[in-house]
């Protein structure tokens, strides 16, 4: 079914209206080493919320590396965007050095050692929907400072205190909300108190929150504190713990110090891939992304899309039916890899790939339901948020980190003031069962204790010739890859700039439902009517992602990338 698409002529209308609103947005801003173009030569932040860019790009002033200003970020996007920014959720971060080196970190949360496969379902066996996405019981066991604590100690080249300082800042001192802000905390201002009766600085008992109120957060800063003087201990042992299992045994919640104290996060080898002579590096399993996002690339690489055009109906087809495919894999066969053995090598394989299109019918949509996961022989609310760094050197951290939806499971931990994630949703709460993004899943992504959630997060970095080429990543649930995926076709295939390219009107398809999500003005009234003309169904939703991106020029200056769907800004120097 079509609805709501209004026309836009053509790409080169929508890529000059795009420059004009990042002309007029100013969504790009800096002191030092910056050219006429707004590039700038000495490095860069992309981050959801202007305070956190800020905080990063004086952590590399000060001579601090990308994971310093990474680390000082992530602790910032936790107080100034309580939506997805946190230390009571988890992640994934892409590392490429300089000299080539390749890393990737999974701090993903983990289910708690009582969870159980069926705790979700009612005595009919059917999911009981809001038990694993609001509350004590739809919490994860954290993983974020544990993340950072890794990430700092391998890499970090300032002092432990000096990243975490201006987080605390911000907590104690307090900092100036946003009008969206405002906005949503006043929206959830009823979910809030209900879930957090003995109270949470999230909830103004004065009046509605407005534009530039001063949100102080005391408590959160204190467990900033702990976390500084201690690391890892800060946060997983003594006054935080304990005020975790307290909350914990209020809300008859599952994770006990024991959870806490066992939780550890992964490195993990990076996934490459090459598209067009570019190398992708991205992420490997707890998440789906890396996986999806190499699949989706070796799917379309065979067909001409840049003489089809940007969003032209042929090339919105081939996309939607390599999508469809890919996310039908990894419904069967991705999950957490310490408990399931993903096939790994097999999907990447470009032969593969070829061949899952191999019965796609350009006279028609492929149902859905004639599509299966390839056989393998031998074997968001959409909240979350991204952030991009690249330092003076040229070293690049991409970061994508979560609580889920927004606000995460809206439980404020009561003395230690941060939230808790609700990522337990992301598993397979029943085979076949839709979660929040409406992706299903099966035997891979079962619940079982200590085990990790499959994730979708797809924090990326491309090198073109064996240099650095692009930092990119995004929030959006299921959208995530698919819009990754365009913000790199965007650029590598569509000639757009790093701000074009992710402000582009975006589309989606995820196998189930049979549906092609669009953006309005995503594609022009003229190819929507043939794809509808050919059995697919598109429907128009709000935004789709929130990229924060880098490029870096031939001339070697970084271009950001923030996306106007939200407060995102980039700041170089
Ligand atoms: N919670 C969203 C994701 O990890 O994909």
């Amino acid at each position: 079914m079509l609805r709501t698409i209004k026309p836009l002529n053509n790409f080169k209308k929508s890529v000059s209206y795009l420059g004009l609103v990042f002309l007029l947005t100013g969504c790009v801003t800096g002191q030092l080493g910056k050219n006429n173009s707004g590039e700038y030569k000495n490095g860069m932040v992309v981050s959801a919320h202007p305070e956190a860019s800020q905080v990063g790009v004086d952590i590399l002033k000060k001579g601090g590396n990308a994971v310093d200003a990474a680390v000082a970020v992530q602790f910032a996007l936790a107080v100034v965007y309580p939506n997805a920014g946190n230390i009571g959720g988890g992640g994934f971060m892409v590392y490429r050095g300089a000299n080539g080196e390749i890393n990737a970190l999974d701090f993903r949360e983990k289910a708690a050692a009582a969870a159980s496969r069926n705790m979700y379902l009612d005595a009919a066996g059917n999911p009981i929907v809001d038990k694993s996405l609001y509350g004590h019981l739809a919490a994860g066991v954290p993983g974020s400072v544990d993340g950072m604590v890794e990430a700092h100690k391998k890499y970090g080249k300032l002092t432990w205190a000096q990243v975490l300082q201006p987080a605390i800042d911000l907590a104690t001192n307090g900092f100036n909300i946003t009008n969206r802000q405002a906005g949503e905390l006043n929206s959830l201002h009823r979910k809030l108190m209900d879930f957090n009766p003995n109270g949470t600085a999230l909830v103004n008992l004065e009046h509605p929150w407005r534009e530039n109120d001063v949100l102080v957060q005391q408590e959160l800063a204190n467990t900033l504190k702990l976390i500084q003087q201690k690391g890892r201990a800060g946060f997983y042992e003594g006054a935080v713990a304990d005020s975790v299992v307290a909350e914990m045994q209020r809300g008859k919640g599952l994770i006990t110090k024991a959870d806490l104290n066992n939780y550890h996060s992964a490195w993990r080898k990076p996934i490459t891939g090459s598209y067009k002579g570019y190398k992708i590096i991205t992420m490997p399993p707890t998440s789906s992304g890396g996986i999806a996002l190499i699949q989706l690339l070796q799917s379309v690489e065979p067909y001409p899309l840049k003489k089809w055009g940007h969003n032209s109906d042929s090339t919105v087809q081939v996309i939607v039916e390599a999508e469809r495919r890919v996310y039908a894999d990894r419904a069967t066969h991705l999950g957490d890899p310490d408990f399931y053995a993903v096939p790994q090598q097999q999907l990447l394989e470009a032969a593969y790939n070829k061949n899952r299109m191999a019965n796609f019918n350009w006279a028609a949509a492929t149902p859905s339901s004639t599509i299966m996961a390839g056989e393998i022989k031998g074997a968001e609310h959409e909240e979350t948020t991204h952030f991009s760094i690249v330092d003076r050197n040229g070293n690049a951290v991409s970061i994508t980190t979560t609580l889920n939806g927004s606000y995460g499971s809206l439980v404020a931990v009561k003395g230690a003031g941060f939230l808790l994630n609700n990522e337990m949703d992301d598993f397979s709460v029943k085979p076949g069962a839709p979660n929040m993004y409406g992706l299903v899943g099966g035997e891979a992504n079962a619940i079982a204790p200590n085990k990790r959630m499959l994730s979708s997060m797809t924090p990326t970095i491309v090198e073109k010739e064996g240099k650095l080429f692009m930092v990119v990543g995004t929030p959006g649930g299921s959208t995530i890859i698919t819009s990754v995926f365009q913000s790199i076709i965007n650029v590598i295939d569509f000639g757009m700039s790093m701000q074009q390219a992710v402000a582009a009107k975006k589309f989606h398809h995820q196998w189930l439902p049979d549906e092609v999500y669009v953006e309005k003005d995503a594609i022009d009234s003229l190819a929507a009517q043939k794809l509808k003309a050919k059995g697919y169904s598109i429907v128009v939703k709000g935004p789709i992602g929130r990229v924060d991106a880098i490029l870096r020029t031939k001339w070697g200056n970084y271009q950001g990338g923030a996306d106007p769907r939200g407060d995102d800004k980039a700041v170089g120097w």
